[in-house]
């Protein structure tokens, strides 16, 4: 069965080749694409949905989540709006929250932020383990998060835990933590930064991921300057996640990294750095020194409590001097890198983050003529349908 999608006003692709194509169609088949191009050249299909001039891109790759917790911090969020700083110890609350939580309030809370998501435009989500904190606690949250997600993330190197030391805990996480983990996740990550994981400490969690086969992460130069970036460049991570803290050199690193064709992600978190009254990571320096740059929600309950990468890719544009174009890029095509998933994968998994055949048919379409009117008009739900898998889920 195949199904022509046409009339499509303006299409992002983000394919090299194709390029942005108007008056466009797309012929989606099963649940990859198989034609893209201008509509006056499209090949027939079976069923027909007439886009009427609307634009069409990728569905977002939401590349950074932390959507498995309980309980609510709108308190904590409050007196940071008036004035309190951010600290990494609210993770606490979440986890004491998280621990006394059902595995079944759980996956609720899970499945109301990707239907959340989904409507507004989100067909791939990474989803990290780490308000547990305990063996059993992060085997639960991955369990969870497994299925429900693209890619599960283990993080349990997120907080060192009440009644703990710092180095113990540590050895826990890469040792009998990490055993009982890692067959239900695809990556690792960990928190460095000055209040969470020292540089040893983070490289000990990390290497003992990559010994395991797991992708690497890392959340780095968040609330002010560390290792976190040469860290992830060094081990070479999928992504370095937050940068809002960067020097030149850490900037040239990220870029230089992709010299050899693979490289670490800078993932940007926007909509986190403005709920944390932290610094806009500095996106534009990024794409100009060459980095690859993703732009990913970060929804969390405590630095960045929403699941909209229209307003990611709004805020990007607005304010830190991205071109919708490449926004809309680093919020799709950046989060499948960020991913891995930016090809065919070892399990013969389509393509996510571009428009062409071959790929996973993950569409949205908006109630707008072009992508522009993500930033041009803020804040208004534009999302007019989406496919995913090539199904029409919205
Ligand atoms: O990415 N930085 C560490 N982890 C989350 C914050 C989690 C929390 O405060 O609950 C983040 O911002």
């Amino acid at each position: 069965m195949a199904l022509l999608i046409d009339g499509i006003g303006e299409l992002t692709t983000n394919d090299d080749e194709l390029g942005r194509v108007a008056d466009a169609a797309v012929v989606v088949e099963g649940e990859r694409i198989a034609w893209v191009g201008p509509a006056s050249r499209a090949p027939a299909a079976d069923e027909r949905f007439d886009a009427a001039g609307r634009a069409a891109l990728p569905g977002w790759v939401d590349s950074h989540v932390h959507p498995v917790f309980a309980g609510d911090r709108s308190a904590e969020f409050e007196a940071r709006m008036a004035g309190q700083a951010y600290a990494a110890g609210g993770i606490a609350t979440t986890v004491d929250a998280t621990r006394a939580a059902s595995d079944a309030e759980l996956a609720a809370t899970l499945d109301r932020l990707a239907d959340e998501a989904l409507a507004g435009g989100t067909t791939a989500l990474e989803a990290k383990t780490g308000y547990g904190l305990t063996i059993d606690d992060e085997v639960r949250s991955a369990r969870v998060a497994r299925g429900r997600a693209e890619a599960v993330t283990f993080l349990g190197a997120h907080l060192v835990p009440e009644g703990w030391d710092a180095d113990a805990y540590v050895e826990h996480v890469a040792g009998p933590m990490l055993d009982a983990v890692a067959p239900l996740v695809d990556a690792i990550d960990v928190f460095c930064e000055r209040g969470a994981f020292d540089e040893a400490q983070s490289r000990r969690v990390l290497e003992a991921g990559a010994a395991k086969g797991l992708a690497l992460r890392v959340h780095g130069n968040q609330l002010g300057p560390g290792p976190g970036v040469r860290l992830a460049v060094e081990l070479g991570a999928r992504s370095v996640d937050h940068v809002a803290f960067l020097d030149d050199e850490e900037v040239a690193a990220l870029a230089g990294s992709w010299a050899a064709g693979i490289g670490t992600v800078a993932t940007v978190l926007p909509a986190c750095d403005l709920s944390t009254r932290m610094p806009l990571a500095p996106a534009r320096r990024l794409l100009d020194a060459g980095a690859v740059v993703a732009i990913a929600t970060n929804c969390n309950p405590g630095t960045s409590y929403t699941t909209s990468m229209a307003f990611c890719v709004a805020t990007a544009v607005l304010q830190m001097g991205l071109t919708v174009e490449e926004a809309v890029r680093a919020a799709t095509l950046g989060g499948a890198i960020a991913l891995g998933r930016d090809g065919e994968d070892a399990d013969g998994r389509p393509p996510l983050g571009r428009i062409r055949p071959g790929a996973r048919a993950d569409l949205q379409l908006l109630e707008a003529p072009s992508a522009a009117h993500l930033a041009y008009r803020p804040g208004v739900p534009l999302v007019g349908a989406v496919w995913r898998r090539g199904e029409r889920v919205r």
